[in-house]
């Protein structure tokens, strides 16, 4: 038994050297950015300012993507701490909304709408041609730190399909030619 633990101890090390090098980005695990400690006292103070913190894992989560522009793993534990819950808790909130991100995000987010309305109405002719122009796949950021491209399941716009969000604002009934269009109205 004591052989097994300590086992499972040298497997995990071996895991955490692996997961950390920058090369090696996965949801759980992005490449840490280190972030000044006045961004995590802001969050300290929002969450200790709240009545209760019971149910209000989404609006912290909130916060602090305000705060950080995104969730990395650090932000994320730090969370779990702080609430005295287990960090796959808030790993599994931050993965299944599509609002929060672990990666960093550029000025401006392209979201692509591949719901079903959207998708047989030729939304992933206007992903390519996204990422044609921009040079980067889905989840990625710009060189120039100016746009991030994410599909998206159904925003609920789907009178409007294919729609394409950039930051709030929509854009319905999108065509591939007009994929330039879109973006010149960002790259001033
Ligand atoms: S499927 Fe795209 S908005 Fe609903």
């Amino acid at each position: 038994m004591g052989n097994n633990v300590s086992g499972f101890k040298i497997i995990y090390r071996k895991e955490v050297r692996i997961m950390t090098k920058p090369q090696t980005i996965s949801v759980t695990a992005p490449a840490e950015e280190e972030f000044p400690k006045e961004k995590y006292d802001e969050l300290e103070q929002f969450i200790d300012g709240m009545e209760t913190t019971k149910g209000a894992l989404i609006e912290i989560l909130h916060k602090a993507q305000g705060i950080f522009g995104y969730l990395p793993r650090d932000v994320q534990l730090f969370i779990a701490r702080k609430l005295g819950i287990p960090g796959a808790e808030v790993f599994g909130v931050v993965s299944f909304y599509s609002y929060f991100t672990t990666k960093p995000r550029g000025k401006h987010t392209i979201s692509v709408c591949m719901g079903t309305a959207c998708y047989v109405r030729g939304a992933d002719k206007i992903l390519e041609k996204m990422k044609e122009k921009l040079g980067i796949e889905s989840n990625e950021i710009t060189e120039d730190g100016l746009f991030t491209l994410k599909d998206v399941r159904c925003i609920g716009a789907c009178g409007l399909a294919p729609v394409v969000m950039v930051d709030d604002k929509v854009f319905g009934r999108v065509k591939v030619e007009e994929v330039d269009d879109i973006l010149n109205q960002y790259r001033k």
